[in-house]
C-alpha cells in the first residue's frame, strides 16, 4: 500500500465545447490521496470490502445511518464479492444510492439498479425502503428532479449537510471511464463543469457511453462526500490509472482529477497499476510527475 500526496495545482481553464466556454478549475492547494495496489482482483475486492466496513462503522457511530453511493459498470463486479455474506456489517442501518443511473426501466439490461439488486442487493439484508433507485419512465429532467428529491426527503440525521446545504454522503464509490468520466459526468461536458451547490442531480443527454440518457450526482455532491473510492481493476485502466495519476490534464479533460472530496482513495489490482511509477513519487511530490 502507498499513500502519497496528489495535486493538480493549476488554475488554468479548460476549453468549452459549446459557443459559451466552460470553466473548469482545480481547487488551489494540496490533496492528500491512499493508492491501494493489491496483488489481483480478488485482493482488491477484499480490500474494498474491509474499507467499506470502516466506512459503514465509522458512519453508524457517528450519525446512527450509513449512506453509500455506487456507480455502474464493473464495480458490481468487486462489490459481490466484497459484500455477499459479511455477518460483521449492520445493512439495516444502510441507505443505497446511485452516482449515476441510466435512464431507462429497471428491467433494461442497462439498469444500473437492475444490475446492482441482481448482482447484490437481492443478496444484502438491506430493506427495499433504503436503496433508493431512479423512478421509471420520466423524462430525463423531471427523472433526475425526482431522484434529488428522494435524496431531500432523507431526515439530515441520515444524510447530513454541509453549511453550503450539500448532502455528505459517507462513501461514494466511483469507477473510472477510458476517458477519465466518473459518475456520468464526462470530460469538457457542461455538467462536469456544474458548480451550483443547491442542483444536486444533473440530467445528461446525450452521454458519450450509451446509454444516451441518464442521471449523475454533481461533482460539488461528490466532492462534498466523506470518503470516495475510486476503484479500477484490470489492464483495461492502466492508461487511464497512470494519467489520473501522474499527468496532470487540462482541468475538465479528465473529470477524474476534479475530484477531490476530503478523503480519496484508489483501490487499484497490479493490472491497473502497471504503468505507475510509484518508486518516483518520493522524489517528484506535485502534478505533474511525468517528466
Ligand atoms: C456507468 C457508470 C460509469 C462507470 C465507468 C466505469 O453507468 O457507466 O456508472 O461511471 O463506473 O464507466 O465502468 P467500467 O468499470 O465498467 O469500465
Amino acid at each position: 500500500m502507498t499513500s502519497d500526496t496528489v495535486a493538480p495545482l493549476s488554475t488554468s481553464k479548460g476549453p468549452g465545447i459549446d459557443i459559451h466556454p466552460l470553466y473548469f478549475q482545480y481547487p488551489a492547494g494540496e490533496l492528500d490521496v491512499t493508492v491501494n495496489v493489491y496483488e489481483n482482483d480478488s485482493e482488491a475486492a477484499s480490500g474494498l470490502g474491509a474499507m467499506i466496513e470502516d466506512a459503514s462503522k465509522a458512519a453508524i457511530n457517528s450519525h446512527g445511518a450509513f449512506v453509500i453511493a455506487l456507480s455502474g459498470g464493473s464495480l458490481l463486479r468487486a462489490l459481490q464479492t466484497a459484500l455477499i455474506g459479511r455477518a460483521d456489517i449492520d445493512y439495516s442501518k444502510w441507505t443505497i444510492v446511485f452516482a449515476d443511473e441510466r435512464n431507462v426501466p429497471h428491467s433494461s439490461p442497462d439498469s444500473t439498479y437492475g444490475a446492482a439488486y441482481e448482482a447484490l442487493l437481492r443478496k444484502l439484508p438491506i430493506p427495499a425502503s433504503q436503496v433508493l433507485a431512479i423512478r421509471e419512465g420520466l423524462p430525463v429532467e423531471h427523472a433526475a428532479t425526482h431522484y434529488a428529491g428522494l435524496l431531500l426527503d432523507l431526515p439530515a440525521s441520515t444524510l447530513p449537510r454541509t453549511p453550503e446545504g450539500l448532502p455528505i454522503i459517507d462513501l461514494v464509490l466511483l469507477g473510472v471511464g477510458p476517458d477519465g468520466h466518473v459518475a456520468s459526468l464526462f470530460p469538457n461536458r457542461p455538467e462536469t463543469a456544474h458548480t451550483c451547490t443547491s442542483t444536486w442531480v444533473l440530467p445528461i443527454k446525450s452521454s458519450p457511453k450509451p446509454p444516451s440518457e441518464r442521471i449523475t450526482l454533481t461533482m460539488p455532491v461528490l466532492n462534498a462526500s466523506k470518503e470516495v473510492a475510486i476503484v479500477a481493476l484490470g489492464d483495461s485502466k492502466a492508461e487511464v490509472v497512470q494519467r489520473a495519476l501522474e499527468v496532470q490534464s487540462l482541468p475538465g479533460a479528465l473529470p477524474v482529477q476534479l475530484v477531490r472530496p476530503s478523503k480519496l482513495s484508489w483501490v487499484l489490482d497490479k493490472a491497473a497499476a502497471e504503468n505507475l511509477r510509484v518508486n518516483e513519487w518520493q522524489e517528484i511530490k506535485k502534478f505533474p510527475r511525468s517528466t
